[in-house]
């Protein structure tokens, strides 16, 4: 069925890194789509494979990292077919991304005052006196202190947390397609943080951007997202509406994520976690890769990897319990500790 909604669709994903134990899968297999004007959030622990993602759709994987396999279509156009400079077109124009690490994306000769006009000029009919105000501006909303004087700094002259926000400023300004944001606001202070969420958020809503925000803050997800993507070990283990998701989590492994949300109403700060950690690509576990962890693990899913499976209308789960229809965890979980109580699984769910 033709989607006349669809900007981003990626398909079969995979990407490797030759490493000394040869070449491992660090995304293996990744299936999602993005429609226009709508807040996709990528959740996982650290080290799932969620910003190689991002920089495989973006082909800005360097060595000794490659996409292997898969396509990733920006509206219908297959980005493989694209030349180094077509893509570092697109980059600054359709798709905007943000990076944690944002001193690598500015260039260090220029201004930021002059980075950020020639990012508006390329959208915006004005002259160079109206982008250099657009500018400031910009960088105003996001919250830079003395913001007509910063403009006219070099990035080296900056903090971390101002190029940060300089950067944010710049894949605002030129109302992108498509913006990717990698855990764009984790070393802001809480309050600039809410206001980069707002503007985010006010892109959307003027200009249809749709968002693949990448974050460990379930909070923002809540907040931000329509729709959630669960990675685990280079591969996507669930996805659907952000409401169904956080409510009724379909996998073992979401609903491990969800417990470990501090629950900060509560006197103590409570932050359980899901034992043991991410398996590394070059070490994946047969079968199932949540496995080892899992507290509802059998033996099917130690020897066999589940497929992601659509559980109902948009909403895809990849675990063997739900082979033979939707069931429901917690009842899994009381069925498991009544016949079997040797995982500690009441720990983990
Ligand atoms: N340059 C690289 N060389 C080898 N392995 C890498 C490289 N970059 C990332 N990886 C591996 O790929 C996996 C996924 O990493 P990443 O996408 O950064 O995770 P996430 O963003 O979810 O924390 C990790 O196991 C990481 O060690
Ligand atoms: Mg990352």
């Amino acid at each position: 069925m033709h989607n006349e909604n669809l900007l981003l669709d990626v398909q079969n994903l995979r990407t490797c890194f030759q490493t000394d134990q040869g070449e491992v899968a660090a995304v293996d297999g990744v299936d999602f789509k993005i429609n226009k004007g709508e807040v996709v959030a990528v959740v996982g622990e650290s080290g799932c494979g969620k910003s190689v993602t991002a920089f495989s759709i973006l082909k800005l994987v360097s060595r000794p990292g490659k996409v292997t396999g898969g396509k990733v279509l920006f509206e219908g156009k297959d980005l493989a077919q694209f030349s180094d400079q077509a893509m570092q077109k697109l980059r600054g124009n359709d798709i905007s991304m943000i990076f944690q690490e944002p001193l690598t994306s500015l260039n260090p000769v220029y201004t930021v005052g002059y980075q950020i006009s020639e990012v508006i000029l390329l959208h915006q009919k004005l002259t160079q006196k109206e982008a250099r105000e657009k500018a400031v501006d910009m960088l105003k909303k996001v919250n830079i202190p003395r913001a007509d004087k910063v403009v006219d700094s070099f990035p080296h002259e900056l903090s971390g947390g101002m190029r940060q926000r300089v950067m944010i400023a710049m894949a605002l300004s030129c109302n992108p397609k498509l913006l990717i944001a990698d855990e764009p606001t984790t070393a802001l202070d809480v309050t600039i943080q809410a206001q980069i969420l707002e503007l985010m958020k006010g892109l959307r809503n003027d200009f249809n951007t749709a968002i693949m925000m990448i974050t460990h803050d379930l909070g923002v997800v809540a907040e931000m997202a329509d729709r959630v993507i669960v990675m685990y070990a280079g591969k996507v283990v669930e996805e659907g509406d952000v409401f169904t998701l956080f409510k009724d989590p379909k996998h073992p492994y979401t609903k491990g994520l969800m417990k470990s949300i501090p629950k900060i109403h509560e006197l103590k700060v409570e932050l359980e976690s899901i034992r043991g950690t991410v398996p590394t690509p070059s070490n994946m576990p047969k079968g199932c890769r949540f496995h080892p962890r899992c507290p509802l693990a059998a033996e099917k899913c130690v020897e066999q990897p589940p497929k992601l499976l659509e559980l109902k209308p948009e909403y895809f789960v990849s675990c063997w319990l739900h082979d033979g229809g939707e069931v429901n965890l917690d009842d899994e979980l009381a069925k498991r500790a009544a016949s079997f109580t040797g995982y500690g699984a009441e720990k983990i769910l």
